[in-house]
């Protein structure tokens, strides 16, 4: 008799075993609280600000000066994030593109080399259109090196004999 019952209640236990770890009492975030007014999830106090915002948010809103190391970086950072679709030249021919993705308009279109650096910063930070956004992969001081050296790449195909300094030029003019 006693062996029966110890049989029934280890069954017992090895059921228990077996309940689902997600079916356990749980609110979810969005439901009503039961103890106080609101939802479960509960706002942050207002002003809160989250650790790194601030410095994010500066480094977003001060563009970094033009060096020659802030354009290695971009370049850098172009060759990994952007140019698998937009090509190592910006013209929107990209390995990805050949395989499917819609073609981007190339960086070297009238438009886009008219728009602001802004409007590029903008474009890494949200996205546009078929293109998703790289705020989670590229930090905002990367941003605007990459703007940096897509402006370069954009100057590679614009550049005039006025653009260069000038003791460049008059070496340049004096080749036979
Ligand atoms: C996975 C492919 C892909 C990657 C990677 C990518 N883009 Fe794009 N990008 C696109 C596509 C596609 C479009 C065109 C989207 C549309 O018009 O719907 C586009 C559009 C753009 C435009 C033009 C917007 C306009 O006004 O026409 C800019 C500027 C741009 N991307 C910058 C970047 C930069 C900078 C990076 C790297 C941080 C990057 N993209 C990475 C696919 C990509």
């Amino acid at each position: 008799m006693n062996r029966w019952l110890a049989i029934v209640a280890l069954a017992g236990l090895l059921a228990a075993c077996d309940q689902n770890m997600d079916e356990q009492p749980r609110y979810s975030e969005y439901s009503r609280a039961p103890l106080f007014r609101g939802s479960v999830l509960r706002p942050p106090p207002a002003n809160t600000v989250a650790r790194d915002d601030l410095e994010l948010e500066k480094a977003a809103s001060t563009k970094p000066a033009l060096s020659a190391e802030l354009l290695a970086r971009g370049r850098e950072r172009f060759g990994i994030f952007c140019s698998p679709c937009h090509g190592a030249g910006g013209d929107g021919t990209g390995i990805v593109v050949q395989r499917g993705m819609p073609r981007p308009t190339s960086y070297h279109d009238d438009r886009l080399r008219t728009a602001e650096d802004q409007y590029f910063f903008d474009v890494i930070t949200n996205g546009h259109g078929a293109m998703y956004s790289y705020a989670a992969r590229v930090p905002p001081r990367d941003r605007w090196a990459i703007v940096a050296y897509i402006r370069a790449l954009q100057l590679s195909r614009h550049a005039s004999l006025d653009d260069m300094p000038a003791d460049e030029r008059a070496r340049l003019e004096s080749r036979p």
